[in-house]
């Protein structure tokens, strides 16, 4: 039967054919959207005992489980929660795994919003919040404390991309006995699996690459073993819940996923080379670039690269970003990536403590859509000569 067959090992076999059974939906290949609160029960007694699949729309549907078995069979995860954006698949697990009393450290690289939520729910709750270098490694040790519950990592750094060494850092809190958390969202299990390389919860702003459309909010949370039942617990226990619309559209996306990746991938790297040849730009920081200080990282444990990145000018400030931006045509100027148009934002790091640069001029991030290149490249051309005639 297809979507089953052991023949299924390529991971863009596994994009097209998991999470549909076609035999048990009259053969229809797509998995239906069910929309559901209330689940009807035979008899009492299987009420009582809720001893059948399904019990509660909350709980999981056709659907939900359709797409949870799908990212399972690409993260090698135990068990996935479907929750309703990805900030909320960063919140969840951490709202699962820490007490009060506890101590947490993340990445100072990390996601704006996850360290909001860092500095405000989880201190006003009475756990500890530490950030660190996103080079550390193995020197991650020497942070731990004896109530470390949780180390949080993204790599590549949100913004600046700096790579983490995730197996040193997932060792070192392993001694220690803290769970170790990724957000996965810039590779994408394409690219990185988090759980192969020491990782126990790996996160995804599915909206990103999984939905590429831009039409949708999603995230998905993946555990492994032994930390299944307690994330599963919390999802159960909050009741953050993903509409059915959506966990189907992003099923939907992931058939395509492999294919637009590839595509992200190259002209994104085609832009990024070329970028690195214009007398105003500084630098990029993109990591699949040799010039990148964690090339050598990504080189050793990512297979690819998506298609965000950011440039550093050479001097100036707002004002030159501003007029970068301005000048833009294709690029359309927007917070989020993933999706199939290209977007360009002014980088803000002013709530780093630690990973805070210098940098040479103003930082600005590039999400690279399914457009040409050359009419990409023109677009930007002409942004960095209204950056260049700012005088600053
Ligand atoms: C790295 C990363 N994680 C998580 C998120 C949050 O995703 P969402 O917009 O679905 O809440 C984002 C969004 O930009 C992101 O860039």
């Amino acid at each position: 039967m297809a979507g089953q067959s052991s023949r299924i090992k390529g991971v863009n076999s596994k994009l097209a054919h998991t999470g549909n059974k076609p035999d048990e939906f009259f053969g229809f290949v797509n998995p239906p959207v069910v929309h559901a609160s209330t689940v009807l029960f035979p008899d009492a007694a299987t009420m009582a005992s809720r001893s059948q699949k399904y019990v509660y729309g909350t709980r999981g549907t056709p659907t939900t489980d359709a797409l949870a078995t799908a990212i399972d069979a690409l993260e090698g995860s135990a068990g996935t929660i479907i929750v309703p954006s990805g900030l909320a698949a960063v919140t969840i697990p951490l709202l699962a795994f820490l007490s009060a009393g506890d101590h947490v450290l993340i990445v100072d690289s990390v996601y704006s919003p996850t360290r909001n939520f860092a500095n405000t729910m989880l201190k006003r709750l009475g756990v500890e919040v530490e950030y660190y270098e996103p080079l550390i490694g193995a020197g991650i040790a020497d942070l731990i404390k004896p109530n470390t519950k949780v180390v949080f990592t993204e790599s590549p750094g949100s913004n600046t991309f700096e790579m983490q060494d995730i197996p040193a850092i997932a060792d070192a809190a392993h001694k220690a006995g803290a769970v170790v958390m990724m957000d996965n969202t810039w590779a994408t299990p394409v690219y990185f699996k988090p759980l192969d390389y020491g990782v126990d919860i790996s996160i995804h702003a599915a909206t990103k690459y999984p939905a590429g459309h831009s039409d949708v909010l999603l995230g998905t949370v993946s555990a492994n073993e032994q930390h299944w039942p307690k994330l599963h617990e919390t999802f159960i226990t909050l009741g953050c819940c993903a509409a059915p619309d959506d966990v189907y559209q992003v099923l939907r996306g992931l058939r395509t996923m492999g294919i637009r990746l590839e595509h992200h991938q190259k002209s994104t790297l085609e832009i990024a080379r070329w970028l690195e040849t214009q007398p105003s730009v500084s630098r990029v920081l993109h990591p699949a670039l040799e010039s990148h200080p964690g090339h050598t990282l990504w080189k050793r444990d990512f297979s690819g690269s998506s298609g965000i990145f950011s440039i550093v000018l050479k001097g100036g400030g707002k004002a030159k970003a501003h007029a970068f931006l301005d000048a833009l045509e294709v690029f359309g100027l927007g917070y989020s990536w993933g999706g199939y148009e290209s977007l360009a934002v002014h980088v803000n790091i002013d709530d780093r403590t630690v990973a805070n640069g210098p940098y040479e001029g103003p930082i600005l991030r590039l999400q690279i859509g399914l457009e040409d290149v050359e009419d990409l490249k023109e677009d930007i051309a002409a942004a960095l000569a209204a950056a260049e005639a700012v005088a600053e």
